[in-house]
């Protein structure tokens, strides 16, 4: 099957080609979504312009030209010069039959394939993950996924903070609680309350931010003790947040971690080769960097500070370590940072040294995939039911608690319906996430994003779910309805047009690291659904026409159940 955008395209460049000459065979025939007919190619307007032509009379000519007999019923210039084409319902049920045939559901692999980093997740060692944790978590997640599925080699990058002079404080504080005492707080996830409290220590007893300055320095120097107690703390949060993965779905497991101390080997070596060729220098006895172009608002240059004064390391410093690493040992040609808006200047003065020396190169593209702020109701922090600031765990237990107040009419079954409630919640907080474009914040609403209407994860799973009832009642496994698809009612045609975007949505979301680009869809081939559903009849058609839509339902479940999955949200066989 074909991209109908792109089969268009393709016509109207050989058309613009005829009527102009081979040098205008390269122009963008500017095909788009239209109003008034399928698409819509608004090429006449910039070519009149350069030809000195009025666009109307282009677009004429270019009609003139245009082969597309086999694939359009209706050809007409409109407006200024753009030109509407209209797609048979042949054309467009052949293109649905090859779909439901293609075992890619009409995604092709990405050509080449590429060897891609994605750093998402990332949350900090005895610190509570907040909600923007999750959002990175999720949004990173899918990306994951979209990626792996076009063909991509895809590297998970969970950069969890577990170095840093807190650790100093926070390996005393352990100490004065006892080994066993801390151990059990921190792996159930009291990561705020021990963190608190040896702030609280270290801000008022002088005796205790001493003893803290020592550790900092044992733990740099690698005393053996020392590191044994840090990696207890690290170990503890480590089952903290891998209960979180477990309970979202997502992919990421213990090998995807590349924490910041795993770049302590490199960061001497990283320093030495930047002061080297000059692109950081000494000032003040730290060890920094000015990429160009970076000033504050006084107008001095901004630095990435690579090396304090006392000799001690940091977060700029272990991220150019990661970024060189990234391009020189993985030899990615793609690094996706999945990390919150507020980072920004950070990554932008990280690549532009990355450029300087040498590693970030034209055939690498580094992006931050930034991430907008969620917040609660009331503009300000998330609140649980009873008010209190949200434990991410705390956010994701009362989704499922929600989930299955929704669904509890429908289930006695208490197994059942707890394994519904736990796909129904997961999906609406996941989907509530991935449906916005992940650069704007949102307000998180439960009573929203578990809404069985509207653009919601627990409409999808209805969706599948109503399909799969439709087989049930026919006595008919969905992956044996072959087809083939004929198209005759206008919600017919409707649907089976929006299922052709399957693979440009996945494309488009791979290409720019936006999975809402992919959950826009769904939720479009759903609505087409719905609507399909409730304007034709399938098992009460006659024969032919039931076996048609029998095909369009299966393609429409297949679909929805691929879509789904590459977003990672989990769909419950009933609902
Ligand atoms: N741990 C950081 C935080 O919670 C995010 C790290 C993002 N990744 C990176 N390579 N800097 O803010």
């Amino acid at each position: 099957m074909a991209d109908p955008q792109e089969v268009l395209a393709e016509r109207v460049s050989a058309a613009v080609a005829d009527a102009f000459g081979a040098s205008h065979a390269g122009v963008d025939p500017l095909i788009r979504p239209s109003q008034f007919a399928d698409f819509q190619s608004n090429v006449a307007l910039p070519l009149g312009k350069s030809l000195g032509m009025p666009p109307r009379q282009a677009a004429d000519q270019i009609v003139a030209h245009l082969d597309v007999t086999d694939v359009c019923d209706r050809v007409e210039v409109s407006g200024p010069g753009f030109i509407n084409l209209t797609l048979t319902g042949d054309w467009i049920a052949g293109q649905a039959s090859g779909q439901l045939r293609d075992g890619r559901l009409g995604v092709p692999l990405a050509v080449p394939a590429a060897t891609v980093v994605v750093d998402y997740s990332s949350p900090n060692v005895v610190k509570e993950m907040h909600v923007g944790h999750l959002r990175t978590t999720v949004v990173g997640d899918a990306i994951v996924r979209i990626l792996e599925d076009l063909g991509h080699t895809v590297v998970r990058a969970n950069h969890v903070g577990d170095w840093g002079t807190q650790f100093g404080m926070l390996i005393e504080h352990l100490l004065d609680v006892g080994e066993d005492a801390a151990r059990s707080a921190l792996s159930a996830g009291e990561i705020n309350a021990f963190y608190q409290a040896a702030r609280i220590k270290f801000d008022a007893d002088p005796a205790f931010a001493e003893r803290s300055r020592r550790r900092v320095v044992a733990l740099q120097a690698g005393d053996p003790d020392t590191l044994r107690l840090w990696q207890l703390m690290v170990a503890d949060s480590r089952q903290y947040y891998n209960t979180i993965y477990r309970q979202l779905g997502v992919t990421l497991t213990d090998a995807d971690l590349a924490p910041e101390s795993f770049y302590n080997p490199m960061l001497a070596d990283v320093c030495a080769e930047l002061e080297r060729d000059g692109i950081a220098v000494i000032s003040d006895g730290a060890l920094v960097a000015f990429p160009p172009g970076f000033t504050g608002r006084d107008g001095t240059p901004q630095p990435l500070i690579l090396r304090k004064s006392d000799g001690g390391y940091g977060y700029d410093t272990t991220d150019l370590a990661a970024i060189r690493y990234r391009i020189k040992d993985l030899k990615a040609t793609r690094l996706i940072y999945v990390v919150g808006a507020e980072q920004s200047l950070h990554f932008r003065m990280l690549f532009a040294v990355a450029r300087q020396a040498g590693w970030l190169t034209d055939e690498v593209r580094a992006e931050h995939a930034v991430i907008g702020l969620v917040t609660g109701s009331d503009g300000g922090r998330i609140r649980t039911r009873s008010g209190e600031s949200v434990k991410l765990i705390t956010l994701i237990d009362e989704a499922v608690e929600r989930a299955e107040e929704v669904i509890a009419d429908r289930y006695d079954d208490p197994d059942l319906r707890h394994q519904i409630a736990d796909a129904v919640g997961i999906g609406a907080l996941k989907y509530a996430d991935l449906s916005v474009a992940r650069e704007s914040g949102y307000t998180f609403d439960f009573d929203r994003m578990l809404a069985l209407t509207g653009k919601t994860g627990p409409y999808l799973q209805y969706a599948t779910a109503r399909i799969r009832s439709i087989f049930r009642k026919a006595g008919l496994d969905p992956g044996q309805a072959a087809g083939p698809i004929t198209v005759t009612e206008s919600a017919e045609r409707a649907l089976a047009l929006t299922l052709l975007g399957f693979g440009p949505a996945v494309r488009l979301s791979a290409e720019t690291a936006e999975p809402h680009h992919l959950a826009g869809f769904v939720f479009d081939v759903a609505s087409a659904f719905t609507t399909f559903y409730e304007e034709c009849p399938v098992l009460k058609a006659p024969a032919d026409v039931r076996e048609s839509r029998l095909a369009l339902c299966a393609l429409v479940l297949r679909v929805l159940l691929s879509g789904l999955g590459l977003l990672g949200i989990p769909v419950p066989e009933r609902m």
